[in-house]
């Protein structure tokens, strides 16, 4: 919970604030960017929520903040019902952003896919009963999708819970063990009509994308979307190899998709063409 006493002065007065335990993550100005901003590598409470639509995101926020630094001042049960009950939250036709985000993965994204075959999820919340509820209303999970070795959080229990079958690559699997599905080298693997595992080893050795429906990539590290230089972005640190990562979103140029959905940074929807663009873009800045 975050603590008033340990308040940023950064933040504007009046109900929310950020404390001072703020890891930077980035969550909350995705989720509630009308409400904070980041200053002095933290977040802050630059405008006080005020409509319903504002107050819910900036609650939303709270919730999904990994390391509990969002509070307010004052009670509100009926936001923080509301806002629990949101997540996860649907982006498109069965696509949904788990809120929830976990401190064991430095506050990923993770996200859920509703499909007739079985749901996916794509790396891991935190462990919690409302969303554990949520996933069974949705008829439990069969796949969980591992984008590399940093954001497997929760995995595990999930994975008990729903019996579900873990997907990892071979390089990042010390992650996660015991993981059901192993991939391996480079070949991308058809896991059903709708769905393929693409290696972009890069970030780290083992990365891989999920792509979806022709439309949606899940990229965790490897690739998102640059809010203040409004163009895709790929690590500059933390890599392992940076040839590899440049060869990795070259390969993607082979393949079709409309959003980008990271476990850091933020999401974008665009047509096709725009999104070829984009990459073609990023690997002339990288090159
Ligand atoms: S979600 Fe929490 S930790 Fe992440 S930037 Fe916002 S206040 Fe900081
Ligand atoms: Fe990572």
């Amino acid at each position: 919970m975050a603590n008033v006493k340990k308040r940023l002065p950064t933040n504007i007065e009046g109900d929310f604030f950020v404390d001072e335990t703020c890891i930077n993550c980035d969550t909350c100005r995705q989720l509630a960017s009308e409400t904070f901003h980041e200053v002095d590598d933290c977040s802050a409470v630059y405008h006080q929520p005020r409509e319903p639509s504002e107050r819910l995101q900036a609650y939303q926020a709270l919730l999904a903040c990994p390391v509990g630094s969002i509070g307010t001042v004052t009670k509100h049960k009926g936001l923080h019902a509301k806002a629990q009950e949101s997540f996860p939250i649907e982006l498109a036709e069965g696509v949904f952003y788990n809120g929830f985000n976990s401190e064991k993965s430095f506050g990923a994204n993770s996200y859920f896919i509703n499909h007739l075959e079985g749901n996916w999820l794509i790396d891991s919340p935190r462990y919690l009963s409302p969303l554990v509820k949520a996933f069974e209303e949705m008829g439990g999970i069969r796949y969980i999708f591992l984008s590399h070795e940093d954001d497997v959080a929760d995995a595990d229990r999930y994975a008990k819970k729903f019996n579900a079958t873990r997907i990892i690559h071979t390089a990042d699997h010390e992650a996660m063990p015991d993981a059901e599905w192993i991939i391996t080298g480079k070949d991308v693997v058809q896991a059903n009509a709708d769905f393929q595992l693409i290696p972009v080893p890069g970030h780290t050795d083992g990365s891989l994308a999920l792509l979806y429906h022709e439309k949606f990539l899940f990229t965790g590290d490897h690739l998102w979307w640059d809010r203040e230089q409004e163009m895709l972005g790929m690590p500059s640190r933390l890599v392992w190899n940076a040839e590899q990562l440049l060869q990795s979103t070259r390969r993607l140029l082979d393949f079709s998709f409309e959003w980008v959905l990271p476990g850091h940074g933020a999401r974008i929807q665009l047509s096709s063409a725009k999104m070829q663009e984009e990459v073609k873009r990023l690997i002339d800045v990288r090159s």
